[in-house]
């Protein structure tokens, strides 16, 4: 089944559909439309898996991740997947993907953020060898909850 579904960069017009799924996933703590293309803008570099045999031309977006590159470091500053595609690998897709590209850009290290109470987050993140390096104090603001800062070294 999941070769219907491929990796493929976000572009601006996928941006309603993911602030659809944002609101969808994420409830309150959402990111609207206009912060999605905030994003873009920065040049930040968000891939998308498109399930090609639903929805529209380019068919429909089952997940994405949004990585901010430097030199020696990517953040990953969002990753998502819907609720009808997960556990599919969807988001085993982009993070191969994106850690891929951040070892050929020359980075050193793989940050992000995740709630503590995030276990399917974690679990994912496990896999790829992340640590936890910090914690920020009431890092989301509609439940008060932690966030753990985590790293992997490339
Ligand atoms: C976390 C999330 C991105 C995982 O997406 P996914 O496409 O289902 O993940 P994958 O199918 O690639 O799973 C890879 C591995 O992650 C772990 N995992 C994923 N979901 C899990 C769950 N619900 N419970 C436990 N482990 C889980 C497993 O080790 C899994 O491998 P397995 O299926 O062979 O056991 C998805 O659940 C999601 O979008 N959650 C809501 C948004 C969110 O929390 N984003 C992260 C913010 S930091």
């Amino acid at each position: 089944m999941n070769g219907e579904l491929l990796i493929g960069r976000v572009r601006w017009w996928h941006l309603a559909e993911m602030a659809r799924m944002e609101t969808a996933i994420f409830g309150p703590e959402a990111w609207s439309e206009g912060l999605l293309w905030s994003e873009l803008a920065a040049g930040h570099d968000y891939r998308a898996v498109f399930d090609r045999s639903a929805g529209g031309p380019e068919g429909r977006i089952a997940g994405y991740a949004g990585t901010a590159f430097s030199d020696t470091e990517a953040w990953i500053n969002n990753i998502a997947v819907d609720a009808g595609y997960r556990r599919r690998g969807v988001a085993t897709m982009l993070m191969d993907d994106l850690v891929a590209r951040a070892r050929a850009g020359g980075a050193k290290s793989v940050f992000l953020e995740v709630a503590v109470d995030n276990v399917p987050a974690q679990r994912l993140y496990d896999r790829y060898g992340f640590y936890g390096i910090g914690v920020r104090k009431n890092y989301y603001q509609h439940t008060g909850t932690d966030a753990a800062v985590m790293r992997m070294d490339l």
